[in-house]
């Protein structure tokens, strides 16, 4: 690879600790200048470690120049999966490991896949940790609201993030509470979320986030409400909801009551042979909340997050499908895989405008089993959609949409109650208990594992199911 002259140590200042794009283009370049590790010093903003005590933009200029015939760099989709989160860990020696182990890639690429390597088992520990303090700021961060000069209320929250996940995840919040102001505070920084825009902001102190408002009473209402008896552990839910966490919690003050009332709760839901689960939550934004801290079934227990439905308020068509797959678990939105554009095309060929539509599951977690490194979808139970049923009627309460739409037997079942056959239900509208028009057809995965005779067959069944439907909604609107 080598055809530059290589000096003898190289710094990198990186301007700022999360950027990993930053890290991918120099490591990129020292590699195809043949720059072994430990000729090199990766330097976070504010740290020392150069040690020719040069400034960012002197190091910068003595960086090798890769020439142009360089070959192109081998890093596995596993090893970019693995190095994104784990470069947002907060031990200082990250950048310096990720090297290592792209530098050893280019001899032997599969190295992802030793699980018995010392530097791959780090990386891979790194970036779990990365992603489990994701998976506690989405379920741990609690607005309180403020009311600003004009009487506009603004949503404050604090946070103690463990690694420089802030920036990372503020694409989550900016969808979950897209129409409210709020700020998220974080001894790293800040973000501030206007409606419109995002921007940043510095470091805060506990103190600069309100602490107690009435919004409090809505979180203990949900986590009253979701808090299941018949499944506490309390050292699973010790290490689920550490007590770090507590002191910005308003439902944490519940947790002794609950679990000293569990028992007795449980023995009640036992013999009423009903879940007894209180209040449910009276806005989306609510719902959003409260379905990630769910574990009335075991798929909340996995490794995902909890994806809420999205569209407009009061959308007239409500589209159900049967639950996240990866990539919705990775973006936290339904419908963005390659069921998602499978959806969406036949939708803009029935003349359906996926954006005045609410699309949602019927089972708001992904559920999956390991298979090597990859998840592999798996169908939820009956009892499952069953459970999860409870979210999805909150959430069509709100929305009141004119016309469901079912995508396959999973979603007619969280709205049914009961099992139906699609070929039997599709092109019948049916009424749900509160009147609600319902219609029927297949999920668009099914078409996907379909080729041939049968996929043109169905791919027809599923256009013409969706252009009964836009006629219908014309005629509903009307
Ligand atoms: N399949 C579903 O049923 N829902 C999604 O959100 C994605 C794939």
């Amino acid at each position: 690879m080598q055809n530059v002259a290589v000096a003898s140590h190289y710094a990198v200042h990186l301007p700022a600790p999360d950027d990993f794009a930053f890290w991918r283009e120099r490591a990129r370049g020292l590699v195809q200048c043949d720059v072994p590790p430990d000729r090199v010093a990766w330097v976070e903003p504010g740290a020392t470690g150069d040690l020719f005590g040069d400034s960012p933009a002197r190091s910068e200029r003595r960086l090798p120049v890769p020439p142009a015939e360089a070959p192109p760099v081998r890093a596995s989709q596993r090893f970019l999966a693995v190095a994104r989160s784990a470069a947002l860990h907060s031990d200082p020696a990250r950048f310096g490991l990720l090297y290592r182990v792209l530098w050893r890639l280019q001899r032997y690429p599969r190295l992802m896949e030793d699980k018995a390597d010392i530097e791959v088992r780090r990386l891979e520990e790194l970036a779990k940790s990365v992603r489990r303090d994701a998976h506690k700021m989405h379920a741990f961060v609690r607005f309180r609201e403020v009311e600003e000069e004009g009487g506009m209320p603004h949503f404050v929250a604090w946070f103690e993030p463990d690694h420089h996940i802030l920036r990372a995840e503020a694409g989550f919040f900016m969808r979950r509470f897209a129409n409210m102001r709020w700020s998220i505070l974080t001894p790293r920084g800040s973000i501030h979320w206007d409606g419109e825009s995002m921007h940043e902001g510095p470091p805060a102190r506990r103190g600069d986030a309100p602490s107690g408002d009435p919004v409090e009473d809505l979180w203990r209402a949900y986590y009253a409400s979701i808090f299941n008896p018949a499944r506490l552990k309390v050292g699973a839910m010790l290490s689920e909801m550490p007590k770090k966490y507590w002191k910005n919690l308003p439902e944490a003050a519940l947790i002794p009551q609950l679990i000293a009332g569990a028992q007795a709760r449980e023995a009640r839901m036992v013999a009423s042979g009903s879940r007894d689960r209180g209040e449910r939550p009276a806005t989306l934004e609510g719902i959003g909340t409260a379905i990630h801290a769910c574990r009335m079934c075991p798929i909340g227990e996995l490794d995902n997050r909890a994806v809420m439905g999205e569209g407009p308020l009061a959308a007239p068509l409500m589209i159900i499908g049967e639950q996240p797959g990866d990539q919705e678990d990775h973006t936290g939105r339904p419908f963005v895989g390659p069921a998602g554009e499978l959806l969406d095309d036949y939708l803009q060929a029935a003349g359906i405008d996926r954006r005045q539509a609410y699309v949602t599951n019927a089972v708001k977690h992904f559920k999956f089993t390991w298979k090597g490194k990859h998840r592999l979808h798996q169908s939820p139970g009956a009892k499952e959609i069953d459970t999860c049923r409870w979210w999805l009627e909150a959430e069509r309460a709100i929305v009141k949409p004119r016309l469901v739409l079912a995508l396959g037997a999973s979603a007619a079942r969280g709205l049914l109650g009961k099992t139906v056959s699609i070929t039997r239900a599709r092109g019948t509208p049916m009424r749900l208990d509160d009147g609600t028009e319902l219609w029927v057809t297949a999920h668009p995965s099914y078409l996907l594992r379909l080729d041939g005779e049968a996929r043109e067959e169905q791919a027809r069944l599923f256009a013409a199911d969706l252009a009964a439907v836009r006629e219908r909604l014309g005629e509903l609107a009307g």
